[in-house]
C-alpha cells in the first residue's frame, strides 16, 4: 500500500505484518494479521508519529520517501517504546541523525536501554505543545495504556488523536485503511476485542483515566497504532473500549463461557449434557476445547460473560492442564469477579476441583457448583449434569 493522505500534511505511512504467527511472541495473528500504523505530518517541520516493527524496513522509508527525503525528517514522536512501534528505531536514527526524538521521562530511559540511544531526545511534559509550522502537535501523559511511558499525541487543527494501543486492533488492513471505507466492521471489532482482552485489558483502569482525561479534547479522528483509522464514527471504537474497561470492575454480559477438555470422551458427553441444560434457559453460551484453542480466543469470552463453566477430568491429581494453563492465563489479565461452576470425570480419587479452586483463589471467582463422576457418566449422570447446566444457568439469568 502506498503512503494514504488522512487530511492535507498528515499522511499514513504503517505497515502491514501478513506474516507473524505469534504477536508478541505469545498471541496468534497469522489468519489475520496485524497492522503497524504509523504517521507522518510534513510540516515546515517535519515529524513522524510513532514508527514500525523492524520488518519491511526498506517498504517503511520507502513509503516516508514518496512524501519526504527520510533524512529531512525533524521530529520522531515516540507514544510509546514496545518495539511493534519502535523496531526501525535505529535505522531511522543512522539516516536522519538531525532528527530529535519525543517522548515522556519514561520513554528517554528506555531508548537507552532498548536501544542504547541518549543523544537528541527531548522529554515533552503532559499537556505540551509544538509547532511544527501550520500544524501544531500536543502530547497527553497517558500512562499503562499500555506502558508506563505511553503517551498520545493530538494534532490540533485536524483534530486527529494519534493514539497508539488504545483503540487499536488485531487485523491487518485489507485496502482500506478508514472506518467508513472498511466492509467488514464486525472483523476489526471481533479482533478490537481479543486485541484488548489479550494486551490492554490488565491496565482497564489506566483506559479508563485516559479516556476520562481526554474527554474534553475535541477529537474528530482517531488514528491508533494497530488497525482502521476512525474517522466517520470515532465514538464507536471509544465506547467499545471503554465498556471493556468498565467489565474489570462492574457488571458484564449474562453469557456462559463453557471451556472444557477430555482426554478419553467421558468429561466431553457430560459437557453436552451440561450445555443442552444451559441453552434450555436461553443463556448465551460459547463453547471451548481447551487443549485445542489458543487462550487468545477464549480470553474475550471470559472477559465479557458473567459466568464460567469449567469441565475438565483430574489429571494426576491435578486439574487437566490444558484448562489449568488457560484458567492461569486468565488470572494473569485479571479477569476478575466471575461466578464458576466445574464438572469433570475421575479415576479413582479427585484432585481437579481442589486445584482449580486455588487457581481462581487471586481472582475472587465465585464457585458455585460443582458435579464430579467417576469414569464414564451414566444416564442419571447426564440427567444430573443438564439439571446442573440449567441450574447455574439461572443462577447467571438472574443476575443479568
Ligand atoms: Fe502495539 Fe504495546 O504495543
Amino acid at each position: 500500500m502506498p503512503a494514504v493522505e488522512i487530511k492535507p500534511d498528515v499522511y499514513w505511512i504503517g505497515v502491514n505484518d501478513r506474516t507473524t504467527d505469534l504477536f508478541e511472541g505469545l498471541w496468534p495473528i497469522t489468519e489475520e494479521g496485524v497492522s503497524y500504523n504509523a504517521y507522518l505530518i510534513n510540516d515546515e517541520k517535519k515529524a513522524i508519529v510513532d514508527l514500525s516493527k523492524a520488518l519491511k524496513t526498506d517498504e517503511f522509508f520507502d513509503r516516508i520517501a514518496e512524501i519526504v527525503a527520510v533524512s529531512e525528517i525533524d521530529y520522531v514522536v515516540i507514544n510509546h517504546m514496545e518495539p511493534d512501534h519502535t523496531g526501525v528505531l535505529r535505522t531511522l536514527r543512522k539516516i536522519a541523525p538531525g532528527a530529535t526524538i519525543l517522548g515522556s521521562a519514561k520513554t528517554k530511559k528506555m531508548l537507552e536501554s532498548f536501544y542504547g540511544i541518549t543523544e537528541k531526545v527531548r522529554v515533552v511534559e503532559d499537556g505540551e505543545a509544538l509547532s511544527l509550522g501550520r500544524r501544531t502537535l500536543q502530547f497527553f501523559s497517558t500512562p499503562f495504556v499500555h506502558w508506563p511511558e505511553t503517551m498520545m499525541t493530538f494534532e490540533t487543527s485536524h483534530r486527529i488523536l494519534f493514539s497508539c494501543d488504545a483503540f487499536g486492533s488485531y487485523g491487518a488492513l485489507r485496502g482500506a485503511i478508514f472506518d467508513d471505507e472498511c466492509k467488514d466492521l464486525g472483523f476489526y471489532q471481533k479482533e478490537a476485542l481479543r486485541y484488548y482482552v489479550n494486551i490492554v485489558a490488565k491496565f482497564s483502569k489506566p483506559v479508563l483515566k485516559a479516556i476520562g482525561k481526554l474527554a474534553d479534547v475535541p477529537v474528530e479522528i482517531i488514528a491508533p497504532s494497530h488497525g482502521l483509522i476512525w474517522r466517520k464514527n470515532p465514538r464507536l471504537i471509544v465506547d467499545l473500549y471503554k465498556k471493556w474497561a468498565e467489565y474489570a470492575s462492574g457488571e458484564t454480559e449474562a453469557g456462559i463461557t463453557l471451556i472444557y477438555g477430555s482426554m478419553y470422551g467421558n468429561t466431553e458427553t457430560m459437557m453436552n449434557a451440561v450445555a443442552q441444560g444451559i441453552s434450555r434457559v436461553g443463556v448465551p453460551l460459547e463453547i471451548f476445547d481447551a487443549a485445542r484453542t489458543h487462550v487468545s480466543y477464549i480470553l474475550p469470552s471470559l472477559w465479557t460473560k458473567a459466568g464460567v463453566m469449567v469441565g475438565a477430568p483430574t489429571y494426576e491429581g491435578t486439574l487437566f492442564p490444558p484448562m489449568a494453563q488457560v484458567l492461569e492465563m486468565a488470572t494473569l489479565k485479571r479477569v476478575l469477579n466471575k461466578k464458576v461452576a466445574m464438572f469433570g470425570s475421575y479415576g479413582w480419587s479427585g484432585g481437579a476441583l481442589k486445584h482449580l479452586k486455588k487457581i481462581i483463589e487471586p481472582v475472587r471467582w465465585e464457585m458455585v457448583d460443582s458435579l464430579e463422576f467417576v469414569g464414564k457418566p451414566t444416564d442419571e449422570d447426564l440427567k444430573k449434569g443438564e439439571e446442573f447446566g440449567a441450574s447455574f444457568a439461572e443462577i447467571i439469568k438472574a443476575q443479568g
